[in-house]
This record gives structure tokens, C-alpha cells and sequence, in this order.
């Protein structure tokens, strides 16, 4: 199972305001690679603040089914869209997926991204940098009990000023 995340950040690590506001994010015309990235992937997993986020966007963006982490009810998926909730620790949910056949999985939403880090589950990480200092907001990174250490894949910048770097986990030395 791999589980890779694709997610924007401002410049001091930022996924979204302190409210959850997105409006920072560039409408930028160029492919910063997210439908190849998609292309890589069969399953979408996101925690239930970035769901309820999505919801808000009016028409449903995915394709591929996507998994909402959850210890609440969940808000109703609009028609048509393949959604079902889990919830459990990083590892029981890795596990629950991987015995359903699911071998690559998109990872979003801060507080998830730092649970799977946490607990030494996550594999790949494409960053995109957007030339904004926010000052305040949802970070994407925690706290860690270790260091995690990784290895630079690439670096890729557009005219916007976006800068998107991918890494994978480094192995043990
Ligand atoms: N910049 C970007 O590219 C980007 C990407 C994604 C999201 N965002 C933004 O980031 C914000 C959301 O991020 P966030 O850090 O607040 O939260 P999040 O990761 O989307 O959601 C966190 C919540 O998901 C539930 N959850 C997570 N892991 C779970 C598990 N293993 N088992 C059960 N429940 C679990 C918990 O809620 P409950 O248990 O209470 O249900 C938890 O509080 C939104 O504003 C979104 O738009 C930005």
C-alpha cells in the first residue's frame, strides 16, 4: 500500500486560514500535475474537515472513491458520488483498504496528514509552495516523537511563482 499526499501550502506551512478558508489558493490556468498525480492513486482518503470543506465546493471534483475519516455521523454525500466513512487509527485503516484491494491512496486534510505521519504511514509527499505568508492558519505539519526523514524526488517551479516539490520516505540508513 502506498499512501501519498498532494496538497498546497503558503509559504509558512499553511493549508487553510484558522476558519478553513481556501481563498489564498491561486486559480492558477497552468497543470501542476494533479491529474497525472490522480492518475497514480485508486482511492482518495480525507478527513472529515477537508469532506465538509469539499461540500461547499457545489459540484463533486472526484472520480475515484473516496474514504471520509470520521468518528461523527457523516454529512450525506451529494447523489453519485462513491463516498463511505472509516475511522481508526492510521494503521487500521491501512489495513481495512488494503484487504479490500485498494494498493494507492491519496491522502488530504492537515490533522490526517499528521496522523499518518505520526504513525510512520506515509510514503509520498508533493508539496506545492504558493507565494503567500499567511501568518496564522491550519498547519500542515505537528509535532513528532521522532524525525522522519525523506528523500528529494524533484522540484518543479511556474511563472505563477508555485513551487512543488515531491518527496518519498527515505529508508533507514
Ligand atoms: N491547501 C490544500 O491543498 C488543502 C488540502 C486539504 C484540505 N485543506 C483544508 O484544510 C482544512 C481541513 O484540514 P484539517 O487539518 O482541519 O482537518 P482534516 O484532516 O481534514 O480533518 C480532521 C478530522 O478528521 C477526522 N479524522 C481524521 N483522522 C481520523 C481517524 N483516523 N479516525 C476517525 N476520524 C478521523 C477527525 O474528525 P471527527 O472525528 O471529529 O469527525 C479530525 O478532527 C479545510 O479547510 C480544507 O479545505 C487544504
Amino acid at each position: 500500500m502506498r499512501v501519498s499526499v498532494f496538497i498546497a501550502t503558503s509559504l509558512d506551512g499553511f493549508i487553510a486560514r484558522t476558519n478553513g478558508d481556501l481563498d489564498w489558493l491561486p486559480e492558477a490556468p497552468e497543470d501542476h500535475g494533479y491529474d497525472a498525480f490522480m492518475d497514480t492513486v485508486d482511492t482518495v482518503v480525507m478527513g472529515r474537515h477537508t469532506y465538509e470543506k469539499v461540500l461547499t465546493f457545489g459540484a463533486w471534483p472526484f472520480t475515484k472513491p473516496v474514504v471520509v475519516l470520521t468518528s461523527r455521523p457523516m454529512i450525506p454525500p451529494p447523489d453519485g458520488a462513491a463516498v463511505t466513512a472509516m475511522h481508526g487509527t492510521p494503521s487500521e485503516i491501512v489495513a481495512a483498504l488494503a484487504a479490500t484491494g485498494v494498493q494507492s491512496i491519496y491522502l488530504d486534510g492537515g490533522v490526517t496528514v499528521q496522523r499518518f505521519l505520526a504513525a510512520g504511514l506515509l510514503d509520498r509527499l508533493i508539496v506545492t509552495r504558493i507565494p503567500v505568508l499567511l501568518g496564522s492558519g491550519l498547519p500542515l505539519f505537528g509535532a513528532l516523537s521522532t524525525d522522519l526523514r525523506w528523500r528529494h524526488v524533484r522540484t518543479a517551479s511556474w511563472p505563477s511563482g508555485l513551487v512543488q516539490s515531491e518527496y518519498v520516505r527515505a529508508e533507514a540508513p
